[in-house]
């Protein structure tokens, strides 16, 4: 078990890992499968991984709530804190992590989020710095410290193993116990008084 520095809990924090990309022979299997090996092998969370390939989600918003997005809202309510696994498109986000993002809004409120992001050279940088915008919006809380993967491809062995390990290992886990602290300070304060009443 890897241990998170400080981490002050009773219960574990659940952590949805989200995957940022749907497509075809996606690269998002490897880094999203290595954080989720991280994050089970860590004290003090648990895990539900919601990889928006696997729910039938449908093309649109549509003005009644399929099976499939009741489902997806109800585990972003469950979920104490999010990792967002994201490449970079065309300098931002893919467009099916943003069409997972805006099918539900006061589940994510008053929540931390942290990423680990990868692509080209810029490792999946600017997805994540546009993420941060998104997620003020619908009042989330991200985290300073992200995990990036410049050229992630080179990065892992043919078996989805990291091949020098210890630098992202030990900035995720900066990340988690980041997630940690703030999923600690606001579990209770949201249950007690909704942040809905002050979202407006
Ligand atoms: C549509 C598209 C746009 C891309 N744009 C960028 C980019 O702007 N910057 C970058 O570093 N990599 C870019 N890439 C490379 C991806 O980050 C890389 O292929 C990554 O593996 C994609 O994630 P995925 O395989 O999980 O879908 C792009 C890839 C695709 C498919």
């Amino acid at each position: 078990m890897n241990k998170t520095k400080d981490l002050p809990v009773s219960e574990p924090i659940n952590i949805a890992l989200i995957y940022g990309s749907t497509r075809e022979g996606r690269f998002c299997d490897t880094v999203a499968e290595w954080a989720a090996r991280e994050i089970r092998g860590t004290d003090g969370f648990a895990l539900d991984v919601i990889d928006p390939a696997k729910l039938e989600l449908p093309g649109r918003i549509e003005e009644e709530d399929s099976p499939a997005v009741t489902e997806l809202h109800k585990r972003i309510e469950a979920a104490d804190a999010f990792v967002v696994v994201t490449p970079e498109y065309n300098h931002s986000f893919p467009s099916a992590l943003k069409f997972v993002i805006d099918l539900v809004s006061e589940p994510w409120q008053a929540k931390p989020v942290g990423f680990v992001s990868y692509g080209g050279v810029s490792g999946g940088l600017r997805a994540v710095e546009h993420l941060r915008l998104v997620f003020a919006e619908l009042h989330a809380v991200t985290v300073r410290d992200s995990v990036s993967f410049a050229s992630a491809w080179d990065l892992f062995n043919e078996k989805g193993e990291l091949i020098e390990p210890d630098r992202p290992r030990r900035t995720l886990a900066r990340m988690l116990a980041q997630l940690a602290w703030w999923a600690n300070a606001v579990r209770e304060r949201r249950h007690a008084s909704p942040y809905e009443k002050v979202a407006g």
